[in-house]
């Protein structure tokens, strides 16, 4: 019988979550100076840690501040004061949820605006057709660079567990760079690091080892993954497998499976290959080929709004269920269903042409959600895209100048 989505699950490290519902990563860009978590970060895990979700993944936290997916985003490293990422750690824990945070180096996934190196496998730029002077020309990694990736990871998480976060997510997925390194499209490499399946993988098991050794056994170590990048040519399903397999074989406690990047974006449930994806819980299908063959839980995020298909999830054999926009949106989504299973997330559904922008508006939108709950205040389903959009822009080109300037001197 299967189980249901209130029921603990016991990773393979022997550590139980209290239920199998995930708050799955988002960005907050809401960092106060020094790229730390601040009181509206506090204020808004706090509020997901009273809404009964089990586990919450925090929004990408950068092992490097000279390369940021945006610009307010969070940065952990050697010298980062850990006194904020214990406040924001116990904000999270307050009900006896867990919290893991994800750790992540964007590759040439970063904005041409905020300056600073590009770093990637090869020199393939972004193609985001008229978009994409917005995003640097990257160079492809030297030897040195990718092993101080490699301590970098190791450090952040090794800290992020010293400030008392229940586990670390390795970010693999979405066009960042460990997922660029498993993409035959941009990782062109004749060394050791790039071709068959095994050396574009090597970076993430690098990571993955690097981080083992840093942190105490007992902690938990999950790897977000793309079940396919959804480019012909990229990353697939058969590659997902196999890559499963290998971490499995490192032991690691859960793999959640998203796809795409920023190019064909997949994880919002619009593709630039064609393909089509279930129009709720996109990825589910992958999942549970994934769960079938995989030693470790798997959770899938993409697309989840409703207790049913929660539950469905869970009925067909995939282990964790992980939402995102739903719990922007909703934070208590998972205790107002004990009282009303029939309660929704009403997500916003941008039907712009333009897939790009309505992806980016979609992001606008839901970010103005977490900045609102930030200053304790409920999220606003019905806020305007296009309003939210250039109110996110006008913000993240104030941020930016602000980045600018803090790091002129580093980027000379
Ligand atoms: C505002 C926003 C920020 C996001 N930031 C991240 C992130 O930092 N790391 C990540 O892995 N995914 C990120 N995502 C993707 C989500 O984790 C998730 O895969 C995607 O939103 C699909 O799930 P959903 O339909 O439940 O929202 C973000 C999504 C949104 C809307």
């Amino acid at each position: 019988m299967s189980q249901s989505i209130y029921s603990p699950l016991t990773l393979p490290n022997g550590i139980a979550l209290p239920n199998r519902l995930a708050k799955a990563a988002m960005e907050e860009n809401m960092a106060i100076t020094g790229h730390l978590p601040g009181d509206e970060m506090f204020n808004l895990y706090e509020q997901w840690a009273n809404g009964g979700t089990g586990l919450l993944i925090t929004g990408n936290v950068m092992i490097d501040h000279r390369a940021m997916t945006g610009p307010g985003g969070i940065a952990l490293e050697l010298n980062t004061p850990i006194g904020p990422f214990k406040k924001w750690a116990s904000a999270a824990q307050k009900n006896g949820g867990h919290i893991w945070m994800q750790i992540n180096h964007p590759g040439r996934q970063v904005y041409a605006a905020l300056g600073g190196k590009v770093l990637s496998p090869s020199d393939v730029a972004l193609d985001m057709g008229k978009h994409s002077k917005l995003f640097g020309q990257p160079t492809p990694m030297s030897e040195q660079e990718i092993q101080d990736v490699i301590e970098r990871f190791a450090i952040t998480a090794q800290k992020a567990v010293e400030a008392g976060f229940n586990g670390v997510q390795i970010h693999a997925a979405h066009g960042y760079l460990l997922s660029q390194f498993l993409s035959p499209l941009c990782n062109l490499r004749t060394d050791n690091w790039g071709g068959s399946l095994n050396n574009r993988a090597r970076l993430l098991v690098e990571v993955v080892k690097a981080v083992q050794a840093s942190v105490p056994k007992e902690t938990t170590i999950a790897v977000k993954l793309n079940s396919a990048d959804f480019q012909r040519g990229g990353f697939d399903s058969e590659d997902a497998l196999q890559v499963i397999k290998i971490l499995g074989d490192l032991n690691i406690d859960l793999v959640e499976v998203s796809g795409g990047s920023y190019e064909s974006p997949a994880m919002q449930g619009s593709t630039s290959d064609g393909r089509t994806l279930a129009r709720e819980a996109y990825f589910l299908n992958f999942a549970k080929d994934m769960a079938k063959q995989a030693t470790m839980p798997i959770m899938t995020t993409g697309g989840i709004t409703r207790l049913a298909i929660a539950q469905q999830v869970i009925d067909e054999g995939v282990q964790m269920v992980g939402l995102g926009r739903a719990l922007a949106f909703s934070p208590s989504l998972p205790n107002l269903w004990k009282t009303d299973p029939t309660t929704q997330a009403t997500l916003p559904n941008i039907t712009w042409k333009n897939k790009a922008m309505a992806s980016v508006a979609t992001m606008a939108i839901t970010k103005r959600q977490l900045q609102r709950m930030g200053k304790g205040k409920q999220p606003k389903g019905n806020s305007w895209a296009i309003f939210s959009l250039v109110a996110d822009q006008i913000r993240l080109k104030k941020l930016i100048k602000q980045y600018r300037n803090r790091y002129a001197s580093e980027q000379a």
